[in-house]
């Protein structure tokens, strides 16, 4: 049985990731922080990316076939107010894992987790991986960075390592810092009060490529699985879709009125206008093919805030 470890799995992609392996045969090993709750399947290991010691511990301990690393500051939002974090956690953490196992002697294959935020404002409709990188916020750039790390390792000292850029993902379980669970959080909070308010809400103009959470870590593992050494591959759904649109989604599957309020102070310095994948490459390498529609997931999203607040 192949063994593979993922590293930070206990955020939002991680209990999904994790869930995916074992259903496809995996001997599956999950990271997560000391004070971290565990909350996905496989076995668990606690481990800090930030602490060198505990790196080479865990990855001499576990010696994995494959890493999937998704550990990260993700929110762009919160690279702003905390730049320093967001380089730490997703540059210092990727330096630490290699230099672990070149120490190590260890060659796992690698799966490193970029973001669509790498390219910017892109003249062109459709972003694939030969468009230049042209970070506007510190969370791109550290992703950027990451993968310059990552690539460097791979041309110098031979390790078998697969880029993705992953585009927008949503699905139950996703913090509000981001736009769906924010709007559908707010949603809820609504219908469970007064049944009519205000939901508020920042740039709405902006469009993006979203995907269900179970297609990208899908797409994870065909590309642990098929993708080629050194490569980048774009990880969406290759539609693009505006944050207006789907706020009117949302509130069409709720019985509340909601009056929607734009608030200035959830605006950022600056917000790339619009982002759609060309996932050619990631479905010719891999025959990835998405499973899950937008509408099937935002209903999941609410449904899960609904819960949530029938259970408090
Ligand atoms: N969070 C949030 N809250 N975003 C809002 C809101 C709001 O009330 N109103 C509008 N937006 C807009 C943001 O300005 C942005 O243009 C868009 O909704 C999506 O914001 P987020 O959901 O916060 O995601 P993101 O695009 O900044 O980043 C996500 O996607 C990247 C891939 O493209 C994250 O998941 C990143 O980790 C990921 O790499």
């Amino acid at each position: 049985m192949k063994r593979i470890l993922v590293i930070g799995a206990s955020g939002f992609v991680g209990p999904y990731l994790c869930q995916n392996l074992i259903d496809n045969g995996y001997d599956v090993f999950g990271s997560k922080l000391i004070n971290q709750k565990q909350n996905f399947e496989g076995q668990c290991v606690n481990l800090n990316i930030l602490d060198e010691d505990d790196v080479f511990k865990v990855l001499s301990d576990i010696k994995p076939d494959y890493i999937i690393h998704l550990a990260a500051q993700s929110s762009v939002k919160l690279s702003w107010e905390n730049p320093t974090l967001t380089f730490n956690i997703n540059v210092m953490g990727i330096v630490n894992i290699f230099e672990a196992l070149r120490k190590l002697n260890l060659k796992p294959r690698i799966l490193i987790v970029g973001s669509s935020e790498e390219y910017g404002k892109v003249d062109k409709n459709l972003i694939d991986e030969n468009c230049e990188t042209d970070p506007l916020n510190f969370y791109a750039l550290s992703k950027v960075t990451q993968e310059k790390i990552a690539l460097i390792y791979h041309k110098n000292y031979g390790f078998d390592v697969i880029c993705a850029r992953s585009f927008n993902h949503i699905g139950p379980g996703q913090s509000t810092q981001f736009v769906v669970a924010d709007f559908a959080k707010q949603i809820v909070e609504i219908e469970k009060t007064s049944q009519q308010g205000n939901i508020y809400v920042g740039n709405l103009s902006a469009k993006r490529d979203f995907s269900d959470v179970r297609d990208i870590v899908n797409a994870y593992r065909l590309l642990i699985e098929k993708g080629r050494s050194g490569e980048l591959y774009n990880v969406g759904s290759g539609n693009c879709i505006a944050i207006s649109e789907i706020l009117n989604k949302l509130i069409s599957y709720s019985n509340a009125k909601i009056n929607i309020v734009v608030d200035k102070n959830k605006f950022r310095p600056v917000d790339t206008p619009e982002i759609k994948a060309n996932i050619n490459k990631l479905k010719k390498d891999t025959d990835f093919k998405a499973k899950h529609n937008i509408d099937e997931t935002l209903m999941g999203v609410l449904k899960y805030f609904r819960n949530k607040a029938d259970e408090e």
